[in-house]
């Protein structure tokens, strides 16, 4: 199926900031923990950076499972930072998770250098999807440990009807206006493997991890590299 690219890069309406932070992500959001535990197996007692937080309920859940990470995490709508915001104030985690406004692919403030960079259902939103691995190169410490998950984009019309009904078919307009707009925007294996390739991230791997994700795993280069 042809892709067909997202309308709208940031979630900065209010009513859909909302439909989404209400929705319940639990079995995907537990599937991205899960997926970081079996690249880093053990404790994890570094920096993080989360690209595309949304309403911050993977570093909520990050942190909980990691007492001892800190974590940065950015999203360029500030209507999703200010559900953000609230969630960590309730979480009383606001000494561990750091809120950014900033819109990719600029980086302003951050400080770079992080243990592990991950992201989840943002590269399909991006006009250009290499900003992301971009930004992610560019700001992880040697060997840094990756995961980004995003959607996979179905083979055909019928099958993102299907997965739609069998996701979103009781959830607010909004929601399943999305799910369907994100599947149509959403990237094969092969071409988030050329994203790579043209970013010199081969090394990543990259595969199917549910029926609607995929996801990209590894680990930055222990050495500073050319940079293509
Ligand atoms: C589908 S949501 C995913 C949110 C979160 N990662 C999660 O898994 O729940 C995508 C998020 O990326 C943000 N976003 C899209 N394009 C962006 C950009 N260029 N820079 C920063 N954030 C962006 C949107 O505002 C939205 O909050």
């Amino acid at each position: 199926m042809k892709r067909t690219p997202e309308p709208e890069e940031l979630m900065d309406e209010a009513d859909q900031a909302l439909a989404y932070a209400e929705a319940d992500f639990s079995e995907s959001n537990e599937l991205f923990l899960d997926l970081f535990s079996r690249l880093h197996p053990g404790e994890f007692r570094g920096r993080m950076l989360d690209l595309g937080c949304g309403p911050a309920d993977i570093p909520l859940r990050f942190a909980r499972r990691y007492p001892e990470a800190r974590i940065d995490a950015v999203d360029g709508a500030p209507a999703m930072l200010d559900l953000a915001a609230k969630a960590v104030a309730a979480g009383n985690l606001e000494d561990r998770i750091r809120l950014h406004c900033q819109h990719l692919p600029t980086r302003s403030s951050l400080a770079g250098d992080y243990d592990a960079l991950v992201s989840n259902s943002l590269l399909h939103h991006l006009k250009d999807p290499l900003d992301l691995w971009r930004s992610i190169r560019d700001q992880g410490a040697p060997g840094a440990h990756v995961l980004v998950m995003d959607l996979l984009r179905p083979n055909s019309p019928e099958a993102l009807d299907s997965l739609v009904a069998q996701y979103a078919a009781d959830a607010p307009d909004v929601l399943r206006r999305d799910f369907r707009a994100s599947l149509h925007a959403a990237y094969t294996l092969d071409e988030v493997r050329a994203q790579l390739s043209a970013c010199g991230l081969d090394q990543l791997s990259v595969e199917q991890v549910s029926n609607r994700h995929l996801a990209v795993m590894g680990r930055l280069s222990s050495v500073a590299e050319a940079r293509p």
